[in-house]
Order: structure tokens, then C-alpha cells, then sequence
């Protein structure tokens, strides 16, 4: 079977997961390779040439590991021009039987899907949250029950035209086919997020380099999302110009070797040193004031996600809280802080898992590597992958709508 890859593209590395499904719809990882970039600003590629060279490298990388050549990615897209819109549709079940087939599926899907986009636009994801079959409401599988009116309530997810078009031609000139572009916190989700904490309501945030993703999920599906122009990369930037340190890699050192997210839990007597930019020389500061400026940042990060999940009227359905990850969620006391700004909701961290197929040491070992809140959203593009290959086996996407289509025209040309 053809491998599965997993490409994610981040503002500050492109991570490679090469992996294949098992016919028990275990996930094996064959390959990994994680490239720095610096080709994309807040989730934006903002330079294709050094895009395309991270994602080369890290696709080399994980090639070299698998042994395998790949062909096809799936491949995560975030950032503020992501949009959603929520849609109804229905259709009358004609057949005799009123019986629901998958067929009809297709049909309400393709209804929900018939909107009028702007030209600068495009589709990414139809996500049905759920079906009301002759009006009893909740359905999530109405295959097989009897109806006569079929509708769904749905959420899509678009993208600006212009930006996906870079980020597909960056995933092209480095020599793959991008297969399906993914919402990166979507993504995530998967990931991270328990099936029931996606049932009964939990907010992610994935606290990246250039951006913070909301997504929440709900009875199963994505309820609401939006981007956070602020990420990981911002604090080290407060923290680089605010201490006039030597250069940003080791701003981005000081940070992660000293750094807290709550400054109240840093003894006032530990010092920090570094190197000083201009003299070179070696500074020390008191580290709580380095968590000061830290904890600014983080705290203002995580009130505008909340505004943006107030906003969106679901923040009394989050009985399971807020779920936080991505490489900004490594830094210490993160989800205390976040118990601060999130009120009275329960907060964790939220680190990768993925049932690897355990066939040898070195794949219990990449599978350990890659158990890192930074590897997220790669981890979830698996495991979307896997959920389309199982329900689609043997056919691309193409194909099935052609298939559909097909069918349909047959259909019409045998009525009387
Ligand atoms: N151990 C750590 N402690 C503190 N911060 C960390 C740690 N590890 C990573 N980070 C921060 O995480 C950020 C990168 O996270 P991640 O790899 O999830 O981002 P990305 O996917 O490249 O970016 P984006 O999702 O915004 O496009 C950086 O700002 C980095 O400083
Ligand atoms: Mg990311």
C-alpha cells in the first residue's frame, strides 16, 4: 500500500512524517524529518525559495529513514485568512424504501457544498456535524434508518485562494503532490483530543512559532475556529530585544532553558546569564524578571484566544476545558497560567499519541521522538489520512465524485 506522509509546514520548522496504515488501521511511522524554516511568517509563506529548501530537506530526511520513495502529502494550512460558514441542507429520499443509502450522503453533502464562494475563496473542509432525519435531530449515522427528508448541519471550513496556492506550489516545487489540504488545528485535534473531550465540548489551542490556533470541538466535530497572530516566537522576540541579547538563537536558548510561564513561581535570588548583544560580554539578570516579560506575553496571547472563544458563544459548552499544545506549550507552568486567563475551565497539555504498530525498537523509538506537543498537527494529518483511506479504500477523491456523478447522469437518463 502506498505510504502515507504528513507534511507540516510551521513558521519557524517543516516536519516530514512518513508513515504506513496497517490492515488492522494501525499507523506505523517509517520516516521522520524535521527542517527549520524560515520561509513563512504568522502561518504566510512569505519566501518560497526557503519554504521549498525546508520542505526538501525534511522530506529527505524522512525519505532516507523510510527508504520508500513518496509522491503524495497531506499537508497542513493555518493562519487568519481561514474562515468558516455554517450550512443546512436537505434532500427527499424518493425510493421506495425511504431507506437512506450512502448515496444520499453524497447527494446532501454535494447540496451543502453548492454556495456561492467569492472567486478569491476555495473549500477545504465539509464537516457535517450532524443529521436530522424527518426532524429527530442528533443523528450521526443515518445510513440504513428510514426517511422521507434527509438534512445536515454542517461547518466549511475556507481559505484564501492566493494563500493556499503558495503554500501548494512550495509542497510541488519541492517534488510531492499535495493529496489534501488540512486545517492545521483540525489537525491537532486528532491528535491531542480525546473522542469523548470532542464530544462533550474542549477548546484546543496550538501555540505555535508565528501563530496560536483555536479550534473547538463539539459533539464530535469542529464547532468553531480562528488564528491568534501571536505564537512562541513572539516571546522570544520580547525577550531578545528587552534584555539586549546577543542574537535571537540565543534569546530563543535563554528562553527555553529558563523560561516560565508564571513569574510568581521563579525564586526572586536565580540568576540568568548570557551574552550581551554589542559587548559580547556575559549579563546576568535576576531570572524572575525575565519571567516577567514572559508571562506578558503568554498571558496576552492566551485573552485574545479566549475573546475569540467567547465570541463564539461555545464557551459554557467546554466541559472539558482547554486543551493547550504545540511547541509554545512546552514552556513551564503553561497551563497554570492558562487556568488564570480560562477562568474556572480545566486545563492540560495536550501531547501527541498515535498507536504505532510497534514491528521493531526503531519504530518504538521514532514514535517516542515524535511525542511532542510540537509534533501535533503532524501526528493528526496521519491519523485524517488513515480515516480517509479507511473510508475510501481503494479511491482517490476525484474518483469517488466522478463515480458519483456518473451515477447520477445514469439515473436521469432512465426515467420515463
Ligand atoms: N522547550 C520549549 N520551551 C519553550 N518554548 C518552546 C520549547 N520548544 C519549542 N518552543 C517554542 O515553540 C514554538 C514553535 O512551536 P511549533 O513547532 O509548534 O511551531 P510551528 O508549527 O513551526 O509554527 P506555526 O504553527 O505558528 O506555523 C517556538 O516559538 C519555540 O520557541
Ligand atoms: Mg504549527
Amino acid at each position: 500500500m502506498n505510504p502515507m506522509v504528513a507534511l507540516d509546514i510551521g513558521t519557524t520548522k517543516v516536519c516530514c512524517l512518513i508513515a504506513r496504515l496497517m490492515a488492522d488501521g494501525m499507523i506505523q511511522i517509517v520516516g521522520y524529518g524535521v527542517a527549520p524554516c524560515r520561509g513563512l511568517r504568522q502561518a504566510t509563506v512569505v519566501d518560497i525559495d526557503q519554504t521549498v529548501a525546508a520542505i526538501e530537506q525534511a522530506v529527505h530526511d524522512a525519505q532516507s529513514m523510510a527508504d520508500i520513495p513518496v509522491h503524495h502529502a497531506l499537508v497542513g494550512v493555518t493562519g487568519a485568512h481561514i474562515e468558516t460558514i455554517q450550512r443546512r441542507a436537505e434532500i427527499v429520499i424518493t425510493r421506495p424504501d425511504r431507506e437512506i443509502a450512502e448515496e444520499d450522503l453524497e447527494r446532501l453533502r454535494f447540496q451543502i457544498q453548492q454556495i456561492a464562494l467569492p472567486p478569491d475563496r476555495e473549500l477545504l473542509h465539509t464537516l457535517i456535524r450532524s443529521y436530522i432525519v424527518d426532524g429527530q435531530r442528533g443523528i450521526a449515522n443515518p445510513v440504513g434508518m428510514s426517511a422521507t427528508h434527509l438534512q445536515a448541519e454542517a461547518l466549511l471550513v475556507t481559505g484564501g485562494l492566493t494563500f493556499l496556492q503558495n503554500i501548494r506550489r512550495c509542497v510541488e516545487r519541492a517534488g510531492l503532490q499535495p493529496q489534501m489540504l488540512v486545517l492545521e488545528p483540525y489537525a491537532s485535534g486528532q491528535a491531542v483530543l480525546t473522542p469523548e473531550e470532542r464530544e462533550v465540548g474542549v477548546a484546543l489551542l496550538d501555540i505555535g512559532g508565528g501563530t496560536t490556533d483555536v479550534a473547538v470541538f463539539l459533539e464530535g466535530s469542529l464547532a468553531f475556529t480562528a488564528s491568534v497572530p501571536l505564537g512562541g516566537n513572539h516571546v522570544s522576540r520580547d525577550v531578545y530585544l528587552m534584555f539586549r541579547i546577543a542574537s535571537p538563537e540565543e534569546a530563543e536558548r535563554v528562553k527555553r532553558e529558563y523560561g516560565c510561564a508564571l513569574a510568581e513561581r521563579v525564586p526572586h535570588d536565580e540568576l540568568v546569564s548570557y551574552l550581551e548583544m554589542g559587548t559580547l560580554q556575559q549579563r546576568r539578570v535576576p531570572r524572575r524578571l525575565l519571567t516577567e516579560v514572559i508571562e506578558e506575553r503568554m498571558r496576552e496571547i492566551f485573552e485574545m484566544a479566549y475573546a475569540k472563544i467567547q465570541r463564539s458563544g461555545l464557551t459554557h459548552r467546554l466541559a472539558a476545558g482547554v486543551v493547550l499544545t504545540g511547541g509554545g506549550a512546552c514552556l513551564p507552568c503553561t497551563a497554570e497560567l492558562g487556568r488564570q486567563v480560562f477562568e474556572s475551565l480545566p486545563v492540560r497539555i495536550g501531547i501527541p499519541t498515535l498507536q504505532t504498530y510497534a514491528a521493531g525498537e526503531g519504530e518504538i523509538g521514532m514514535a517516542q521522538s515524535i511525542q511532542q506537543p510540537a509534533f501535533a498537527t503532524a501526528v493528526g494529518l496521519l491519523l485524517i489520512g488513515a480515516q480517509e483511506r479507511m473510508l475510501h479504500p481503494d479511491e482517490g477523491t476525484t474518483q469517488r465524485l466522478w463515480k458519483w456523478f456518473v451515477q447520477r447522469f445514469k439515473r436521469l437518463f432512465k426515467r420515463p
